[in-house]
């Protein structure tokens, strides 16, 4: 018998695996780079060139990065716009993450935005003008330069906090929508189990920050 899916289901579906494959993997691979500013300058320049070492590196970024993300945005955006959020009414913590996994979808609509144009492109008047991609020897320069503007390092710090807890809930929805954790006590622990990871990345991400601001990070030799 054949098995017919609504349109609704198919685009719903992409979307959700898009958040996990490439975006989730992606994320992680992006920390890992900007961590290796805790090893200073010359480290993380070096990591920055390999990654535009990689043969047909712009088809990787459109195909792999850029073409997910629009859809996975853009879906998102619309799925927002649909949103009937009910906290007042029923002040639970899954309704609560409902709506702030919105707030950080639109946010991170805007952050990405901002961050894209402003290092990969270059390209927002007033800041940076040169593209990090195409810079690799000047790539902790550049970082390091917009970050000593308190208020592009709060724009960031903001971001990254965003992008985190947007993963980490994101991961949770993920594992119980695609039938992965069944069962009342398996979501529970699954759920400590995202907010553990969502804390520990987001150490990586912020520490990793002020390696670009403070050489080696919040607590340099240690970590
Ligand atoms: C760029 C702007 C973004 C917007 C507007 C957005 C929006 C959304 C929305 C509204 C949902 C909830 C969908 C639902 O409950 O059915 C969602 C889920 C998710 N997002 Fe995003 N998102 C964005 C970026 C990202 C990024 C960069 C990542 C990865 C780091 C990501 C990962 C996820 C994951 C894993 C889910 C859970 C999928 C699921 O519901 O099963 N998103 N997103």
């Amino acid at each position: 018998m054949a098995i017919r899916l609504s349109r609704t289901f198919v685009l719903r579906k992409l979307h959700q695996l898009t958040g996990i494959m490439p975006l989730g993997f992606f994320l992680l691979e992006h920390f890992y780079t900007n961590s290796k500013a805790l090893n200073g300058p010359a480290d993380f320049n070096n990591a920055v060139k390999d990654l535009q070492s990689i043969p047909y590196i712009l088809l990787v970024e459109i195909g792999g990065i850029f073409i997910p993300l629009i859809y996975h945005a853009v879906y998102g955006l619309v799925i927002t716009a649909e949103a009937r959020p009910n906290n007042l009414a029923y002040p639970y913590p899954r309704n609560w993450f409902y709506t702030i996994q919105r707030i950080t979808g639109i946010i991170l609509f805007f952050f990405i935005t901002f961050h894209v144009l402003n290092f990969r492109f270059g390209m927002i008047p007033g800041l940076n003008t040169l593209s990090v991609a195409r810079h690799p020897d000047q790539s902790f320069a550049i970082v390091s330069g917009e970050f000593a503007k308190w208020w592009i390092f709060t724009i960031y710090v903001v971001g990254i906090t965003s992008t985190v807890w947007h993963l980490a809930n994101g991961i949770w929805l993920f594992m119980v929508d695609w039938g992965i954790t069944i069962g009342e006590r398996a979501q529970r622990l699954t759920g400590y189990a995202c907010i553990a990871f969502g804390l520990l990345l987001l150490a990586v991400g912020i520490n990793a920050a002020i390696a670009f601001i403070k050489p080696g990070g919040l607590i340099p030799g240690i970590l």
